[in-house]
C-alpha cells in the first residue's frame, strides 16, 4: 500500500468543493446575525427570525437559537408583556407576524412569558375590525374594509398555529381562518391567469377599487408571495379532516399553475405580474417575491400538496437565478442580498407607476429571511 500526494490541482479541486458546499442557508444567516438590525422591530425582522429558526432546526447550533431569543427578550418584559419595542400601530395585521417566533420559543423553552406575549397578539384578532363578510381589515384606521394578500401571511399562520396549540377543537375558529382565504379568492383571483390582485376593498370606495369586485388593479409579486407562503404554512396546522384543508390545497394548486405560467425565462418573476406589464419599461425581476414563490413551490411539493414533478424545476430555476445574480459575496466574505423592493402599498393609487416608483433596498430582511428558509428547503432536496 502506498500513499500518493495530491497534486496542487487536486487540492484546489477539494478546496473548491468544500467552499461550494458551504450552505447558503447558514452563510446568509451567519452574515445577518452579526449585523445590528435596525429598529423598530416589525414584520421584516420577523421574516428573518423565521429563517434563523429554520436554520437552527437543521443545525441545532445554539448561536442561532440565542440570536432568536435575544431580540425577543428585548420586546417581551419579565411578565410577558409585549413592549413598545415591537408593535407599530396597534391594529395592524403586520404586528402579528412575530407570533410564530413567540410560539416557537414557548415550545422550546417552556417559558410562559412567550405564551403570554403571544396571547396578547392573539387577543388583537378579537378586536381587529372586519369587513361586512368577516375579513380582517389590513389595518385600522388606515385601510377600512380592505383585505390585502400581505395581511394573510401576517396573521393567518399565527392564528392557525395558536389554534392548533391551544384551541384545536374550536371548529368556528378553523372556519374563520379558511374564510379569510375564501374572501381573497372570491375578490382577487383572476381565473384566466390564476394570479391574484394585491387586495380588495369590500366597500369599493378606494380610488383603485374595481366597481364590481373591489379588487386592486394589479398583481404585485410580493403580495402574491406572502399569500403563497400563507397557504403552505397554514396547511401545517389546519386539520386534514377539516373541509378547508382540501380547499386550501386547491387554492395553492391553482396558484402554482399561475406562477409557472408567469415565470420569466430568467427564472424570476416580475414586480408587476399582470399582462401586459412583464418586460415593460420600469418593471423588473423582484427578488423577495421570487424567493417566496420558490419556497412555496418547494414546500408545497415536499408535502404533496402540489405535484413536485411539475413544479420543482420552476422553483430550482428561480433559486439558481437568485443565488447567481442577486446573492453577492462581498469583500468580507459575507453575503449581500439585492433586488428587493422596499414597499408596495394599497395606500397610494394602486397604479403601475406607483409600484415601479418604489425604491429597491439592499439587504432587505423580507427577502433575506425568505431566502434563508427557501435555502433550507432547497438544501433538503
Ligand atoms: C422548526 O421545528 C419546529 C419543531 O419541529 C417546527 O414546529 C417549526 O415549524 C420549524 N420551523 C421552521 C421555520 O421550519
Ligand atoms: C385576468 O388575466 C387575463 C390574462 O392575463 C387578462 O387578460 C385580464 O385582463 C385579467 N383580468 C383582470 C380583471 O385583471
Ligand atoms: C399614481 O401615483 C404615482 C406615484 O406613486 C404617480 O406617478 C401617478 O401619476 C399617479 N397616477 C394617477 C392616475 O394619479
Amino acid at each position: 500500500m502506498f500513499l500518493t500526494l495530491p497534486t496542487v490541482a487536486a487540492l484546489a479541486a477539494i478546496l473548491q468543493t468544500t467552499y461550494a458546499a458551504k450552505p447558503y442557508s447558514t452563510w446568509m444567516s451567519d452574515t445577518f446575525i452579526t449585523k445590528a438590525i435596525p429598529l423598530p422591530r416589525s414584520y421584516p425582522q420577523a421574516v428573518l427570525y423565521r429563517g434563523i429558526e429554520a436554520v437552527y432546526n437543521v443545525t441545532g447550533d445554539a448561536s442561532y437559537f440565542n440570536y432568536l431569543q435575544t431580540p425577543l427578550d428585548a420586546i417581551v418584559d419579565s411578565k410577558g408583556n409585549l413592549g413598545d419595542g415591537y408593535t407599530s400601530s396597534k391594529l395592524s395585521l403586520d404586528d402579528l407576524r412575530v407570533g410564530p417566533t413567540l410560539l416557537y420559543l414557548y415550545r422550546e423553552t417552556g417559558d410562559e412569558r412567550y405564551k403570554t406575549a403571544a396571547s396578547q397578539l392573539r387577543a388583537q384578532l378579537d378586536i381587529q375590525p372586519r369587513t361586512p363578510s368577516g375579513g380582517f381589515w389590513h389595518r385600522k384606521p388606515a385601510y377600512p374594509n380592505q383585505m390585502w394578500l400581505d395581511g394573510i401571511y401576517m396573521a393567518q399562520p399565527f392564528y392557525a398555529e395558536w389554534t392548533g396549540m391551544f384551541d384545536a377543537s374550536n371548529e368556528e375558529i378553523w372556519d374563520d381562518i379558511v374564510l379569510q382565504f375564501d374572501l381573497i379568492e372570491q375578490h382577487c383571483r383572476n381565473k384566466t391567469s390564476n394570479l391574484l390582485a394585491h387586495g380588495y376593498d369590500e366597500s369599493k370606495v378606494a380610488s383603485w377599487a374595481d366597481p364590481v369586485t373591489g379588487a386592486a388593479p394589479h398583481v404585485w409579486d410580493r403580495a402574491v408571495g406572502w399569500y403563497a407562503m400563507a397557504l403552505v404554512d397554514v396547511l401545517d396546522y389546519l386539520p386534514k379532516e377539516h373541509a378547508g384543508h382540501a380547499k386550501l390545497v386547491g387554492y395553492l394548486d391553482t396558484l402554482a399553475d399561475g406562477l409557472k405560467r408567469a415565470q420569466d425565462k430568467s427564472g424570476g418573476w416580475w414586480l408587476v405580474m399582470d399582462e401586459p406589464y412583464p418586460g415593460m419599461k420600469g418593471n423588473y425581476i423582484e427578488t423577495s417575491g421570487t424567493a417566496m414563490f420558490a419556497y412555496a413551490l418547494l414546500k408545497g411539493g415536499r408535502l404533496g400538496y402540489i405535484d413536485s414533478a411539475k413544479y420543482q424545476k420552476t422553483a430550482t430555476k428561480a433559486y439558481d437565478l437568485l443565488r447567481k445574480k442577486y446573492v453577492i459575496e462581498n469583500s468580507k466574505g459575507e453575503l449581500d442580498w439585492e433586488g428587493t423592493v422596499s414597499v408596495g402599498s394599497l395606500g397610494g393609487n394602486g397604479s403601475y407607476e406607483y409600484y415601479i416608483s418604489q425604491v429597491l433596498t439592499q439587504n432587505d430582511l423580507k427577502g433575506v429571511g425568505t431566502f434563508i428558509f427557501l435555502s433550507v428547503e432547497k438544501e433538503a432536496l
